[in-house]
């Protein structure tokens, strides 16, 4: 279930997202996050999933698109690896420290984890639609952010790559599901024990990339996608999401019910505004 947003908390400043190694820019309908740790890469921490989970908790209400980039010629080299030494990163957690010490216990980890997927999961919810614009690597946690969200446009260099299995670890950063759901369990299989990179074009051929574009074009390519995002009706829009992303689960009996459910909203609902307004 992707989290829902909070009507209490308030949205990260500008200092806290550049702590983290996020800019927000939201304009009306459209946010734009970009990872800006180009020195590093672009890897992610805890603290960036924390903080594009609060984020998504606090986006104002008006916002329809949200549109995640890397700063440079890069999406993220992934989790910054810096994460996995035993002294961890400068003022974060450390899990590997603490589960070698003996001082978190299993549920400890889970609930460490679950936190850090939080970052990932609200991109999943009806009410947006969320973009990855690609450049360059989108590495394990970057390919799995990519994955979180609902189009994937690429630059003609774009390389995506799960490479948790080379580490010795899974992917748990809520990607396998989008993968599955995209290549099949076969292609996902050897996509992740490969670890391989996949380039622009075989991705657009797998369903990876809804579109492929070159480096140049993909500013420009990301705004006509939002502009016709944006003129559908946002709750059209959102009742069609909802209904899309249940369909891979339902029977068919299951989802033609779920479609009669959602238009019979949608009728209530035009009824209703051509009844306020009859013009
Ligand atoms: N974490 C921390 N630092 C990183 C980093 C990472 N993931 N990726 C790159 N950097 C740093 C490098 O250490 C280097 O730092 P210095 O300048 O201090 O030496 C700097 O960024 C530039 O890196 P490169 O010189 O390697 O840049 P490049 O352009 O030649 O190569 C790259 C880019 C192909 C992304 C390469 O840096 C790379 O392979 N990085 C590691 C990728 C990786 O293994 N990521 C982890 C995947 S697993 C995951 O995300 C999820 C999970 O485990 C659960």
């Amino acid at each position: 279930m992707a989290p829902a947003p909070s009507d209490t908390e308030t949205a990260p400043t500008g200092e806290e997202l550049a702590r983290a190694g996020l800019r927000l820019a939201v304009d009306g309908p459209v946010a734009r996050v970009t990872i800006d740790r180009p020195e590093r890469r672009n890897a992610m921490t805890g603290r960036m999933w924390a903080a594009l989970a609060r984020i998504g908790r606090t986006l104002p209400d008006g916002v329809r698109v949200v549109v995640l980039a890397g700063e440079g010629d890069i999406f993220s080299a992934g989790i910054d690896l810096g994460m996995f030494s035993p002294e961890g990163i400068g003022g974060e957690r450390s899990i590997v420290a603490e589960i070698a010490a003996g001082t978190v216990d299993p549920e400890g980890v889970d609930a460490y984890i679950a936190g850090l997927q939080e970052g990932f999961l609200w991109l999943r919810r009806p009410d947006l639609v969320t973009v990855a614009a690609v450049r360059g690597h989108a590495i394990g946690a970057g390919f799995q952010l990519a994955l979180s969200c609902d189009i994937r446009i690429l630059a003609d260099d774009a390389s995506l790559c799960m490479k948790e299995p080379a580490l010795g670890l899974v992917p748990d950063l809520t990607g396998t599901k989008p993968l599955v759901d995209i290549v099949g369990v076969h292609r996902a299989t050897e996509i992740c024990l490969t670890a391989r990179r996949v380039g622009a074009r075989e991705a657009r051929e797998l369903g990876l990339a809804e579109a492929v574009v070159s480096a140049g074009e993909l500013p420009g390519a990301v705004d006509d996608l939002v502009a016709a995002l944006l003129a559908t009706d946002p709750d059209a829009a959102a009742a069609t999401k909802a209904l899309l992303q249940q369909a891979p689960g339902n029977t068919l009996q299951q989802q033609v019910a779920a479609e009669r459910r959602a238009q019979a909203a949608r009728l209530t609902a035009l009824a209703g505004a051509r009844a306020a307004d009859p013009s």
